[in-house]
């Protein structure tokens, strides 16, 4: 892989990285459209990262549907897919770890322990093996983005970071692999979350900056949807992730929520989208 990206950024053509775990949907569709009209070159990388899974997190269920994904990534016209078996990014030898440092501890991290140490040290082999002129990220891991900008500013990382916006479901569903697993019950309740973060938008735009307050509004509409349990519900700054005095356009409010065992998480940019 990357003595071919070589080639290709040696005969002068830009590549576009969408790196992802798989189980492709409309999400992903969209973050490879966006790669293929600025790019010359297209890469997607299929790997399911088994650093970035807590040891009783859904690594070893997580879905893998390589044809069907093969199958859509050909009909998108990407120039490869990157599908490594796991002992080659990580060999018996692998020591290394990105220290995501205090930013990978809070919201996610905080449920998570150690995710984002796994997520920034595949993004960075990735992009080494990769070698891009820009990466695809999607906004609905937003904490993700924040952390990944973090890695290619501190490390001068000559790449630059491309967020896409969240791709929705007609009810409003944020779009994850993810949600595959939710039963018909569970999938009928999910929406509640793009709901819950919608009212706050609305307050936000119709003048309430209160973090405590928006927040509040969130949970009590997530309250009307019995079986969604909280994780959090916080306002952060889009780029310290610290609470802000007030919130104000572009500050962020970030959701996840567990139905089940399955954990999902949303956000929404305040003042930024037509509600
Ligand atoms: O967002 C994802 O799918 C993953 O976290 C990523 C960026 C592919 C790293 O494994």
């Amino acid at each position: 892989m990357q003595e071919q990206a070589i080639v290709w950024r040696h005969a002068g053509d830009d590549i576009g990285l969408v790196p992802t775990m798989g189980a492709l949907h409309a999400g992903h569709d969209s973050l490879i459209t966006r790669a293929r009209r600025e790019n010359q070159r297209v890469v997607v990388s299929v790997f399911v990262n088994p650093k970035q899974f807590g040891p009783h997190e859904d690594f070893l269920k997580y879905p893998r549907p390589f044809d069907q994904d093969r199958a859509r990534l050909e009909a998108l016209g990407v120039d490869a897919i990157f599908n490594p078996p796991v002992d080659q990014i990580y060999p018996p030898a692998f020591k290394t770890r990105v220290d995501p440092g205090p930013l990978g501890e809070v919201l996610e991290g905080k449920s998570r322990p150690g995710h984002f140490g796994g997520v920034l040290t595949v993004v960075l082999k990735l992009l080494n093996l990769t070698q891009p002129k820009r990466a695809y990220f999607g906004q609905k891991d937003f904490q993700q983005v924040v952390l990944v900008r973090q890695l290619v500013r501190d490390l001068a990382l000559p790449v630059r970071v491309v967020v896409v916006s969240t791709v929705r479901e007609p009810d409003g569903l944020a779009m994850s692999s993810r949600n595959a697993y939710l039963d018909p019950a569970q999938r009928r309740l999910a929406p509640n979350v793009r709901q819950a973060l919608t009212e706050a938008a609305r307050a936000f735009t119709a003048g309430e900056t209160e973090p405590a307050e928006l927040e509040r509004l969130t949970t009590d509409r997530l309250a009307v949807a019995p079986g969604v349990e909280i994780d959090y519900v916080a306002v952060v700054d889009e780029t310290t992730l610290s609470r802000p005095q007030q919130a104000s356009p572009g500050s962020v409010l970030a959701v996840a929520v567990k139905l089940g065992s399955i954990r999902l998480i949303d956000n929404v940019v305040l003042g930024a989208e037509r509600l």
